[in-house]
């Protein structure tokens, strides 16, 4: 991207040619992806798009309430409260892959119903360079860009970011006002809690990640790291008061980058670790154990599924 203002007019323009008079919609995940690829597709065509927040229950904490607060200004933004069906189509599901496959297609059940209803012929994606990049290589099923276009029959897919890294969609996002966006949110993966919770994603497990990487985000951001979080890995012996627990383990995770296709593990003062440990087993009954994890990307991935 050589200038972010032409680039910003061109894609307007682009869009709107792409999309012409038809309704368009585009999945919200409350990242900067997609939030600065709806926040050119409205541009260019208004309240022709409907983004779409899909509340699965395994966003983060205050992400409902603070995607409602962004996008005020959109008066087509429909958030779909589906955190009981999310829940309901991963019970029992333990493995990383089908964990992944179960969200994506719970996904797309949500947003057919609202294609159809608004009678959507575009979809605009918030897709960015190492997305395809990762998806061509089958590392992982990213379900932002899998999925949706081949089962809907879209006539128009608009991916206005797709060439572009992470550092210039901050960039443009920037420029086109979504400091809210780009300052306070670290990037978030599209399957949310679920891909930080290792096993079956109970409602107790969420309960414990949601609050855990609230505090891992707050107490690392002067690290201003590419992502912090905490993951709950498993379960082990501890004591609490007078009595020896089976509490769940958290392991936090801090990472720089530049486009999450490889990544270095920060180092943490004592102190600050110290902290999170003591606000994550404090503020959580059912938390015994806070580990740090110092593997780099690669060997590790940056999240745990
Ligand atoms: P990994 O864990 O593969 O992650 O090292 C690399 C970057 O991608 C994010 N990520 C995802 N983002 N949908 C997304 O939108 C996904 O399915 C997904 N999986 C991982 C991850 O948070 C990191 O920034």
């Amino acid at each position: 991207m050589v200038d972010v203002d032409s680039f910003i007019e061109e894609k307007i323009e682009e869009i709107g040619t792409e999309i012409g008079n038809s309704n368009a919609i585009i999945a919200l995940s409350g990242g900067v992806d997609s939030s600065t690829a709806a926040a050119l597709a409205y541009e260019a065509v208004g309240d022709q798009l409907t983004p779409v927040y899909v509340d699965t229950g395994l966003m983060r904490k205050g992400e409902t309430e603070s995607i409602r607060e962004t996008f005020s200004y959109m008066d087509s933004l429909r958030v779909v409260d589906a955190k009981d069906r999310f829940l309901d189509v991963l019970e029992g599901v333990t493995d990383p892959e089908e964990k992944r496959h179960a969200i994506g297609e719970q996904f797309i059940r949500e947003f057919e119903r609202v294609a159809r209803d608004t009678d959507a012929d575009s979809l605009v994606q918030g897709t960015i360079y190492p997305d395809r990049i990762e998806s061509e290589g089958t590392i992982k099923s990213h379900h932002n860009v899998g999925g949706l276009p081949e089962r809907i029959d879209f006539e128009e897919i608009v991916e206005p970011m797709r060439d572009l890294y992470k550092d210039e969609v901050r960039e443009v996002a920037r420029e086109l006002d979504l400091e809210a966006v780009v300052a306070e949110r670290m990037p978030f993966p599209g399957p949310g809690l679920a891909v930080r919770i290792l096993g079956e994603v109970t409602e107790e497990k969420l309960d414990v990640a949601r609050e855990a990487n609230h505090v891992v985000e707050e107490e690392l951001e002067e690290y201003d790291p590419w992502q912090a979080l905490a993951a709950v890995i498993g379960k082990a012996t501890g004591v609490k008061g007078d009595n020896r627990v089976h509490g769940w383990v958290v392991a936090v995770r801090s990472v720089e980058s530049r486009d999450g296709m490889t990544a270095r593990a920060q180092e943490i003062d004592w102190e600050t670790l110290q902290r999170i440990q003591s606000r994550i087993t404090g503020e959580n009954e059912t938390v015994s154990r806070v580990v740090y994890d110092v593997t780099h990307k690669p060997p590790a991935t940056i999240e745990y599924e």
